[in-house]
């Protein structure tokens, strides 16, 4: 080592304002889909976040620097003062997204919506064939109503993502979901491969898809994306289960977005409530602020100085920020490992056991049955 020029580590990119807040309102929803990314364990409706909480938390992300809040579940449209958080947002300054099944809108509600601020409405489909929807979703009509409703959210004047969520069960029907993405209007596409978290986990040999048919996905979306260049954007999620690298799971261990679950607890993801050994904040207690700069969670994972070997020494490791530390918790039982998807995972082989999973008969699916009578508060 040059004692005048030594070899120093570059410096890390320092910390910017978190970019969205997915602000979870309820796991309240109609639909039972066996792929849903929610825990084993649902919120109550008893437990969840009241309005007056909800729209402090807007205004102090808002400040924070947030520039985009997703309004997520469960199903948001089940929480009865979803219009006054729109219009909360709205005053915040925040680009506000509805992530919804739709089942639960009409004309009345998503003119109001829009009349309040919302900004956009993601829709998501369980197929394009009526029957394997339903199917999927255990909800009987549920993509009959979703096309009426995609009608009425492109009158509303608002701008429409469509979210088609694809497996094993349903990929050979993605040339008929792309169209129908294209034929509803949306500007925007999304075709995303499932993530095994949560609930999905159980599910994963019924719906894990075989490399044929991802490489069909593959090239599937390349065409489409070639014939709808200009027109529709098509966003592709590639499962990790497949991948040489892992996916810089939000953007980043706390350095993206900050997840709000439906009783509060501030969450650098959707998933962080399953590892053990947190004492998560809750925002009735604490401002966004201060979770965000200095809360014990949020800066474990954070960085490149909690990472282990091969992540520690790798080049891409401000790049995919060692993967997820979810999915390594739920496959290793240790959040501070490297994710299994790298192929410099020593324990990658676990990924190819599970992709043989897909060259088995798929078993039947595990429902999420939720009672109908936990939609009403
Ligand atoms: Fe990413 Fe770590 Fe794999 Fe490198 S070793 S590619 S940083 S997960
Ligand atoms: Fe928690 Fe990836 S889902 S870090």
């Amino acid at each position: 080592m040059n004692a005048l020029f030594p070899i120093v580590p570059p410096p890390e990119s320092p910390l910017e304002p978190p970019l969205a807040l997915l602000a979870e309102l309820t796991h309240r929803c109609p639909l039972q889909c066996p792929y849903c990314a929610n825990p084993l364990e649902l919120e109550r409706a008893a437990a969840e976040l009241d309005t007056a909480t909800w729209l402090r938390v807007l205004d102090e992300a808002a400040a924070l620097g947030v520039l985009q809040v997703h309004f997520s579940g469960g199903e948001p449209t089940a929480r009865k003062d979803l219009l006054q958080l729109v219009q909360g947002a709205a005053r915040a300054g925040l680009y506000s997204n509805l992530i919804t099944s739709g089942v639960m809108l009409d004309a009345g509600s998503l003119g109001t919506l829009a009349d309040a601020g919302l900004d956009h409405v993601q829709l998501s489909f369980q197929d394009a064939d009526p029957a394997q929807a339903d199917r999927m979703g255990g909800y009987r009509d549920g993509h009959r109503r979703k096309l009426v409703v995609a009608g009425l959210i492109r009158a509303a004047g608002l701008p429409l993502t469509a979210n088609f969520v694809v497996h094993r069960q349903n990929l050979e029907r993605l040339p008929e979901m792309l169209r129908l993405g294209e034929e509803i209007g949306a500007s925007r596409i999304e075709i995303a491969h499932v993530q095994y978290y949560g609930w999905s986990l159980l599910n994963r040999a019924a719906l894990m898809p075989s490399r044929a048919q991802l490489e069909a996905a593959n090239a599937e979306v390349a065409a489409a994306r070639e014939r709808l260049h200009g027109r529709v954007t098509i966003d592709y999620v590639v499962p990790d289960y497949y991948a040489a690298r892992p996916k810089a799971c939000m953007g980043g261990w706390a350095r993206r977005i900050i997840n709000i679950s439906p009783a509060g607890l501030v969450l650098p993801c959707h998933a962080a409530e399953t590892l053990p050994g947190f004492s998560w904040p809750n925002v009735r207690d604490v401002s966004l602020g201060d979770v965000w700069h200095a809360d014990p969670g949020f800066t474990r994972y954070r960085g490149t100085a909690w990472m282990p070997d091969p992540c520690r020494s790798c080049d891409q490791r401000e790049v995919d920020w060692g993967g997820c530390r979810c999915q390594a918790f739920a496959l290793l039982g240790d959040a501070g490992a490297t994710d299994p998807a790298c192929a410099l995972s020593p324990s990658h082989h676990l990924m190819a056991d599970a992709v043989l999973e897909a060259d088995q008969p798929a078993p039947d699916l595990i429902y999420r049955r939720i009672r109908t009578a936990a939609l009403v508060r």
